[in-house]
Protein backbone atom coordinates (compact mmCIF):
# COMPACT_ATOMS: atom_id res chain seq x y z
CA UNK A 1 0.00 0.00 0.00
CA UNK A 2 1.40 3.13 -0.93
CA UNK A 3 1.02 6.39 0.98
CA UNK A 4 -1.94 8.42 1.16
CA UNK A 5 -2.94 10.86 -1.66
CA UNK A 6 -6.01 13.28 -2.00
CA UNK A 7 -6.02 15.00 -5.02
CA UNK A 8 -8.90 16.89 -5.86
CA UNK A 9 -10.24 17.30 -8.95
CA UNK A 10 -10.56 20.99 -10.44
CA UNK A 11 -13.62 20.40 -12.38
CA UNK A 12 -15.41 21.11 -9.77
CA UNK A 13 -13.21 24.26 -8.88
CA UNK A 14 -14.24 27.67 -10.15
CA UNK A 15 -12.24 27.89 -13.37
CA UNK A 16 -12.47 31.82 -13.10
CA UNK A 17 -9.77 31.89 -10.25
CA UNK A 18 -8.11 28.03 -11.18
CA UNK A 19 -4.35 28.98 -10.04
CA UNK A 20 -6.27 30.44 -6.43
CA UNK A 21 -8.57 27.61 -6.52
CA UNK A 22 -5.83 24.98 -6.92
CA UNK A 23 -3.24 26.95 -4.24
CA UNK A 24 -6.09 26.93 -1.45
CA UNK A 25 -6.26 23.12 -1.62
CA UNK A 26 -2.91 22.84 -1.72
CA UNK A 27 -2.06 24.63 1.28
CA UNK A 28 -5.16 23.11 2.92
CA UNK A 29 -3.55 19.72 2.63
CA UNK A 30 -4.20 18.36 -1.07
CA UNK A 31 -1.19 16.02 -2.10
CA UNK A 32 -2.01 15.79 -5.94
CA UNK A 33 -4.11 18.00 -8.09
CA UNK A 34 -6.75 15.67 -10.39
CA UNK A 35 -6.77 17.05 -13.51
CA UNK A 36 -9.95 16.02 -15.81
CA UNK A 37 -9.42 15.94 -19.30
CA UNK A 38 -13.23 15.56 -21.75
CA UNK A 39 -13.26 15.31 -25.37
CA UNK A 40 -16.97 16.09 -26.00
CA UNK A 41 -16.38 12.80 -27.94
CA UNK A 42 -15.11 9.89 -25.58
CA UNK A 43 -17.44 11.58 -22.69
CA UNK A 44 -20.10 13.77 -23.20
CA UNK A 45 -18.25 17.15 -21.17
CA UNK A 46 -15.81 18.97 -22.59
CA UNK A 47 -13.24 20.75 -20.71
CA UNK A 48 -9.29 21.88 -20.28
CA UNK A 49 -6.30 20.59 -21.96
CA UNK A 50 -2.30 21.21 -21.61
CA UNK A 51 -2.36 24.70 -22.06
CA UNK A 52 -4.19 25.01 -18.71
CA UNK A 53 -1.70 22.52 -17.31
CA UNK A 54 1.17 24.96 -18.56
CA UNK A 55 -0.21 27.35 -17.01
CA UNK A 56 -0.98 26.03 -13.53
CA UNK A 57 2.85 25.09 -14.04
CA UNK A 58 3.90 28.77 -15.08
CA UNK A 59 1.70 29.97 -12.07
CA UNK A 60 4.02 28.00 -9.49
CA UNK A 61 2.04 24.66 -8.96
CA UNK A 62 4.79 22.07 -7.62
CA UNK A 63 2.90 19.09 -6.70
CA UNK A 64 2.04 16.29 -9.09
CA UNK A 65 -0.43 16.69 -11.77
CA UNK A 66 -2.48 13.86 -12.35
CA UNK A 67 -4.12 13.96 -15.58
CA UNK A 68 -7.02 12.07 -15.83
CA UNK A 69 -7.57 11.87 -20.35
CA UNK A 70 -10.66 11.24 -21.34
CA UNK A 71 -10.10 11.33 -24.72
CA UNK A 72 -9.94 9.73 -28.08
CA UNK A 73 -7.54 9.20 -29.95
CA UNK A 74 -5.27 9.17 -26.66
CA UNK A 75 -1.55 9.20 -28.17
CA UNK A 76 -1.53 12.52 -29.92
CA UNK A 77 -2.04 14.49 -26.91
CA UNK A 78 0.22 12.40 -24.55
CA UNK A 79 3.37 14.21 -25.70
CA UNK A 80 1.91 17.83 -25.18
CA UNK A 81 0.96 17.20 -21.64
CA UNK A 82 4.37 16.07 -21.00
CA UNK A 83 5.75 18.80 -22.13
CA UNK A 84 3.45 20.84 -20.40
CA UNK A 85 3.90 19.64 -17.18
CA UNK A 86 2.20 16.46 -16.24
CA UNK A 87 3.15 14.02 -13.49
CA UNK A 88 0.59 10.93 -14.31
CA UNK A 89 -1.07 10.17 -17.07
CA UNK A 90 -3.93 8.14 -16.99
CA UNK A 91 -5.96 6.65 -19.79
CA UNK A 92 -9.37 4.75 -20.66
CA UNK A 93 -8.38 1.41 -22.78
CA UNK A 94 -11.06 1.53 -24.68
CA UNK A 95 -10.16 4.93 -26.10
CA UNK A 96 -6.62 3.39 -27.60
CA UNK A 97 -5.80 1.09 -30.18
CA UNK A 98 -3.11 -0.45 -28.51
CA UNK A 99 -2.53 -0.17 -25.04
CA UNK A 100 0.62 -1.65 -24.22
CA UNK A 101 1.59 0.68 -26.80
CA UNK A 102 0.01 4.03 -25.25
CA UNK A 103 1.33 2.84 -21.72
CA UNK A 104 4.77 3.00 -23.08
CA UNK A 105 4.77 6.11 -24.91
CA UNK A 106 3.30 8.12 -21.84
CA UNK A 107 6.73 6.16 -19.85
CA UNK A 108 9.25 7.15 -22.63
CA UNK A 109 8.17 10.91 -22.07
CA UNK A 110 9.38 11.05 -18.19
CA UNK A 111 5.64 10.64 -17.04
CA UNK A 112 4.14 7.77 -14.51
CA UNK A 113 1.24 5.84 -16.51
CA UNK A 114 -2.32 5.01 -15.79
CA UNK A 115 -4.70 2.47 -16.46
CA UNK A 116 -8.42 3.84 -16.14
CA UNK A 117 -11.64 1.07 -15.67
CA UNK A 118 -14.90 2.06 -15.85
CA UNK A 119 -17.54 0.75 -13.81
CA UNK A 120 -18.42 -1.72 -15.98
CA UNK A 121 -15.17 -2.71 -17.24
CA UNK A 122 -13.98 -6.02 -16.77
CA UNK A 123 -10.55 -6.32 -14.63
CA UNK A 124 -8.91 -8.57 -16.73
CA UNK A 125 -8.04 -5.73 -18.99
CA UNK A 126 -5.16 -5.15 -16.29
CA UNK A 127 -3.68 -8.86 -17.61
CA UNK A 128 -0.37 -8.52 -19.45
CA UNK A 129 -0.03 -4.93 -18.70
CA UNK A 130 -0.23 -4.26 -14.76
CA UNK A 131 3.39 -4.80 -14.25
CA UNK A 132 3.88 -1.73 -16.38
CA UNK A 133 2.02 0.78 -14.52
CA UNK A 134 2.49 2.98 -12.31
CA UNK A 135 -1.62 3.18 -10.98
CA UNK A 136 -4.41 2.02 -11.48
CA UNK A 137 -7.55 4.61 -11.88
CA UNK A 138 -10.97 2.68 -10.74
CA UNK A 139 -13.90 4.85 -11.90
CA UNK A 140 -16.77 4.73 -9.12
CA UNK A 141 -18.83 6.88 -11.34
CA UNK A 142 -19.19 6.68 -15.33
CA UNK A 143 -16.77 9.44 -16.52
CA UNK A 144 -18.17 12.92 -17.76
CA UNK A 145 -19.29 14.75 -14.87
CA UNK A 146 -18.71 15.92 -11.25
CA UNK A 147 -20.77 15.64 -8.62
CA UNK A 148 -22.68 12.04 -9.39
CA UNK A 149 -22.99 8.73 -6.67
CA UNK A 150 -20.94 6.21 -5.52
CA UNK A 151 -21.43 3.06 -7.26
CA UNK A 152 -20.73 0.64 -4.70
CA UNK A 153 -20.13 -2.69 -6.54
CA UNK A 154 -16.64 -0.34 -6.91
CA UNK A 155 -15.55 -1.64 -3.38
CA UNK A 156 -15.81 -5.14 -4.46
CA UNK A 157 -14.04 -4.27 -7.62
CA UNK A 158 -11.58 -2.31 -5.82
CA UNK A 159 -10.91 -5.21 -3.40
CA UNK A 160 -10.17 -7.77 -6.25
CA UNK A 161 -7.25 -5.06 -7.78
CA UNK A 162 -6.03 -4.65 -4.85
CA UNK A 163 -5.38 -7.99 -4.45
CA UNK A 164 -3.81 -8.26 -7.61
CA UNK A 165 -1.49 -4.98 -7.14
CA UNK A 166 -0.16 -6.89 -4.02
CA UNK A 167 0.67 -10.26 -5.65
CA UNK A 168 2.26 -8.47 -8.32
CA UNK A 169 4.88 -7.06 -5.59
CA UNK A 170 5.36 -3.66 -7.30
CA UNK A 171 4.40 -0.11 -6.10
CA UNK A 172 1.24 0.34 -8.31
CA UNK A 173 -0.93 2.79 -6.76
CA UNK A 174 -4.91 2.22 -6.65
CA UNK A 175 -6.97 5.51 -6.96
CA UNK A 176 -10.61 5.74 -6.65
CA UNK A 177 -12.48 8.29 -8.75
CA UNK A 178 -16.24 9.72 -8.31
CA UNK A 179 -18.56 10.05 -5.31
CA UNK A 180 -16.08 10.44 -2.98
CA UNK A 181 -16.76 12.16 0.14
CA UNK A 182 -15.31 12.20 4.32
CA UNK A 183 -18.45 9.75 5.12
CA UNK A 184 -17.70 6.99 2.59
CA UNK A 185 -14.00 7.29 2.58
CA UNK A 186 -13.13 5.13 5.29
CA UNK A 187 -14.82 2.21 3.81
CA UNK A 188 -13.27 3.12 0.42
CA UNK A 189 -9.68 2.96 2.09
CA UNK A 190 -10.69 -0.21 3.87
CA UNK A 191 -11.85 -1.78 0.25
CA UNK A 192 -7.92 -1.00 -1.30
CA UNK A 193 -7.37 2.47 -2.14
CA UNK A 194 -4.07 5.18 -1.40
CA UNK A 195 -5.06 7.64 -3.71
CA UNK A 196 -8.54 9.54 -3.26
CA UNK A 197 -9.94 12.22 -6.13
CA UNK A 198 -12.37 14.06 -4.69
CA UNK A 199 -14.10 16.91 -6.74
CA UNK A 200 -17.08 18.44 -5.46
CA UNK A 201 -16.70 17.19 -1.88
CA UNK A 202 -14.01 19.05 -1.54
CA UNK A 203 -14.60 22.43 -3.93
CA UNK A 204 -18.09 22.32 -2.76
CA UNK A 205 -17.24 22.17 1.05
CA UNK A 206 -16.55 26.17 2.54
CA UNK A 207 -13.61 25.30 4.58
CA UNK A 208 -10.69 23.01 2.13
CA UNK A 209 -8.65 22.20 4.97
CA UNK A 210 -11.42 21.22 7.17
CA UNK A 211 -12.97 18.75 4.66
CA UNK A 212 -9.78 17.32 3.56
CA UNK A 213 -8.12 16.69 7.11
CA UNK A 214 -11.30 15.09 7.89
CA UNK A 215 -10.64 12.49 4.76
CA UNK A 216 -7.11 11.95 6.09
CA UNK A 217 -8.37 11.50 9.16
CA UNK A 218 -10.72 8.81 7.86
CA UNK A 219 -8.38 7.14 6.09
CA UNK A 220 -6.11 6.62 8.82
CA UNK A 221 -9.00 5.55 10.68
C1 LIG B 1 -15.54 12.31 -13.65
C2 LIG B 1 -14.17 12.80 -13.25
C3 LIG B 1 -13.98 12.97 -11.79
C4 LIG B 1 -14.89 14.00 -11.16
C5 LIG B 1 -15.13 13.57 -9.76
O1 LIG B 1 -15.51 11.95 -14.99
O2 LIG B 1 -13.19 11.87 -13.67
O3 LIG B 1 -12.62 13.25 -11.48
O4 LIG B 1 -14.38 15.29 -11.16
O5 LIG B 1 -16.03 14.42 -9.17
P1 LIG B 1 -16.79 14.07 -7.83
O6 LIG B 1 -15.77 13.89 -6.77
O7 LIG B 1 -17.66 15.25 -7.61
O8 LIG B 1 -17.58 12.80 -8.08
ZN1 LIG C 1 -11.11 12.12 -13.00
Amino acid sequence: MQPTVIAPSILSANFAKLGEEVDAVLAAGADWVHFDVMDNHYVPNLTIGPMVCEALRKHGVTAPIDVHLMVQPVDRIVPDFAKAGASVISFHPEASAHVHRTVQLIKSHGCQAGLVLNPATPIEVLDWVLEDLDLVLLMSVNPGFGGQSFIPSALDKLRRVRERIDRSGKAIRLEIDGGVKADNIAEIAAAGADTFVAGSAIFNAGDYADVIGRMKAAVQG
